[in-house]
């Protein structure tokens, strides 16, 4: 190969992350191996072959360490271990192992801004003030009046303050989230050294990065000052932004890529402002990748997304910064009961409402999978699940997401493929309309969501112009949005109709040209009409 020939191969080379579907396993409602109601590390290895076939690139798999679950792991109490709920390291050594001869790869939770209260550094930390752990943690006195430092509320209880008066030894402690995770302090730098080697523990096993989670919470303004009361009842996760992170983010950037496999890490930063979230990219040297977390929340309307979409580009283009779309995840309402929901506060009957939150869940789908830059699929959102109803006496979650945590649905047998011991029965319910709904059934019917996600990821996979094509907007009629993905001279457009009703489109270039990926459809339609159906998206050729 000639020197020319090398350059351009290489320049178009893109980081493998950039081109990849990820797939979010929570691996609590994943799978199950043992019977316990809990999904685990051997049950997701299972299922790997599943995901394969399914076509992603890539798993995110949410906390499996050592934890005493008051947040469902999310509380490490062992962030070099695997609880034993969910297996042992051999285990996740040999999934890692069969996910990457399947050829995908591995990416864990790593949750730095603040431990389980049963983590021995805090168990040392709150034993005395004098404590060799104490400062690796937020500690103050009261205020005069006995209160906490500040105004601070935290996550998921937002009439409490994010501070837990610690009675043996006088001192309220910072937790951002429930009083069960007390906020590590990235100022001392013992934090750093040993959350860093956190980090290295994992890489040496050979991961392939990390899901960094709530990464903007890890700096903190020194003086401790009161949010404003134009904020007042906004958990201060939301609103923490200041420039030490920043910092903080280089160093674990720099350790990240002393390894030699291209690690990833995608930031959780829970940020208001989608410029605020891009800052957290740096220079190219802080996060690879962070979360946009508007569409999360979006309603179906053209509108809506065309504002969330001017946003991203508008703030991650001009660093260079590459981004990420997400419908659903473990913290939120899954995007098909947020349309469910949207329809009955509309006042359609539940019959067209149910039809038609499933159509747009497809159409989202098409969009999640067709937009300029790495999707994240929540488990379950291949098969169109909607959150469960989960009565009042099986709720667990101090945050209220069980809904969306239901466990995956693996066949259409009486217990889903989650067979569980005499008197044990799953964590949460099963997610609802297991019956039609399930991996097995899906796979089985060419219609299904599930196709038509695994036909999306591989139109993805086989046109350079949706994985990493420029994105133009196309003009359409209201309630429609139409964009053109270009990549080495090959051209594809989007259609997706948020209306319940069919729109003609006027295109003389689109007239004839032949449709790749249909929302509603099994197979291709063959040539594009010059119409589009009520809440569908098409893929084609131009
Ligand atoms: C992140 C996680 C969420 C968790 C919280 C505290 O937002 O996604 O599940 O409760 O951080 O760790």
């Amino acid at each position: 190969m000639s020197v020319d020939a090398t350059y351009q191969a290489d320049a178009d080379r893109v980081p493998w992350w950039q081109e990849a579907v990820f797939y979010q396993i929570y691996p609590r409602s994943f799978a199950d191996s043992d019977g316990d109601g809990v999904g685990d590390l051997a049950g997701a290895r299972v299922r790997l072959a599943d995901l394969a076939w399914l076509g992603v690139d890539a798993l995110w798999i949410s906390p499996f360490f050592r934890s005493p679950m008051a947040d469902f792991g999310y509380d490490v109490s062992d962030y070099c271990d695997v609880d034993p709920l969910f297996g042992d390291l051999a285990e996740f050594d040999s999934l890692v192992a069969d996910a990457h001869a399947l050829g995908m790869r591995v990416v864990i939770d790593w949750v730095p801004n603040h431990t389980s209260d049963q983590h021995p550094w805090f168990l040392d930390a709150s034993s005395s003030r004098d404590s060799p752990h104490r400062n690796w943690y937020v500690w103050r006195y009261p205020e005069p009046d006995g209160s906490p430092p500040n105004n601070w509320v935290a996550a998921f209880d937002l009439s409490a303050p994010a501070w837990t008066f610690h009675e043996p030894t006088g001192q309220w402690y910072l937790h951002l989230f429930e009083s069960a995770q007390p906020d590590l302090n990235w100022d001392e730098p013992q934090v750093v050294e040993a959350m860093h080697d956190t980090l290295r523990f994992w890489l040496d096993r050979g991961v392939d990065g990390f899901r960094a989670d709530a990464i903007h919470c890890i700096g903190k303004d020194p003086r401790l000052p009161d949010d404003p009361p134009e904020v007042a009842g906004i958990p201060h996760c939301a609103l923490n932004d200041v420039p030490v992170t920043h910092e903080r983010l280089r160093a674990i950037r720099t350790l990240v890529d002393t390894y030699p496999g291209q690690q990833v890490v995608v930031g959780e930063v829970f940020l208001l402002s989608t410029e605020e979230v891009a800052t957290y990219y740096g220079d190219g040297d802080e996060l690879h990748l962070a979360f946009n977390f508007p569409p999360l929340f979006a309603p179906w309307l053209a509108d809506h997304w065309r504002g969330c979409i001017e946003d991203t580009c508008a703030a991650l283009e001009p660093r260079g910064a590459w981004p990420t779309w997400v419908l659903s995840n473990h913290d939120n309402p899954r995007h098909r009961t947020r349309y469910d929901r949207a329809a009955a506060r509309a006042g359609e009957d539940p019959v067209t409402a149910a039809r038609r939150s499933e159509a747009r869940a497809r159409a989202a789908a098409v969009l999640l999978l067709s937009l300029r830059g790495t999707p994240f699929v929540y488990q379950g959102d291949e098969l169109g699940l909607a959150d469960a109803d989960v009565p009042e006496g099986r709720r667990v979650d101090p945050g209220g997401r069980d809904g969306c945590r239901a466990p995956i649905p693996w066949d259409a047998t009486p217990d889903h493929g989650w067979p569980t011991g005499a008197g044990v029965r799953t964590w949460l319910p099963m997610a609802p309309e297991a019956e039609e709904r399930n991996r097995g059934a899906e796979a089985a019917e060419p219609g299904s969501v599930l196709h038509l996600y695994r036909r999306a990821i591989a139109l993805r996979h086989a046109t350079p112009a949706l994985s990493r094509g420029s994105f133009e907007w196309v003009d359409l009629p209201d309630g429609v949005l139409g964009y053109r993905r270009t990549h080495a001279g090959d051209t594809v457009v989007v259609l997706v109709n948020f209306t319940g009703t069919a729109v003609a489109i006027d295109l003389a270039k689109l007239q004839g040209a032949e449709v790749l990926l249909a929302s509603d459809d099994p197979v291709p339609r063959g040539r594009f009409a010059g119409r589009l159906g009520p809440d569908q998206a098409l893929i084609i050729r131009t």
